[in-house]
């Protein structure tokens, strides 16, 4: 087997390509406290969400600055059959961290596949915050 799943997986700058998540979370927050993450695709350039093509699903990552594993926050399914095309293209996740790392969105397109982003630059501020409040 020459190619893996990482082969396939495809990302851009969610401002020009209309299936690569954009994740919107705080600049700053602190240790425990509660915040939300949204996750949206086609922000900037709506993706079609027809059921002949549309966003099967949404789901949010966290790695934690050292950690070699990353951690599921949560993903939301949506579905588009029948007469029904699911039109939601964006979920909010709501959670509390202990300390700061990175953000990872995945989204799957059942026509164009799987799409990734990553936030490093939120989750720096998030942990210099972190940091100010041991
Ligand atoms: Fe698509």
């Amino acid at each position: 087997m020459d190619k893996s799943l990482n082969d396939y997986v495809k990302t851009a700058d969610w401002k020009s390509e209309k299936h690569v998540p954009a994740i919107a979370a705080p600049e700053k927050v602190a240790a425990g406290e509660t915040f939300e993450v949204e996750v949206s695709v086609g922000k900037e350039i709506p993706h079609p969400n027809t059921i002949e093509q549309h966003i099967v699903w949404i789901a949010l990552h966290f790695v934690p600055e050292g950690s070699p594993v990353s951690e599921g926050i949560g993903r939301v399914g949506l579905s588009s059959h029948g007469s029904v095309a699911s039109t939601a293209s964006a979920a909010k996740f709501s959670l509390a961290l202990q300390k700061g790392g990175e953000f990872h969105a995945t989204a799957y397109c059942n026509l164009h596949g799987l799409w990734l982003s990553s936030c490093p630059a939120r989750a720096r501020r998030l942990e210099d915050k972190i940091g100010e409040n041991r």
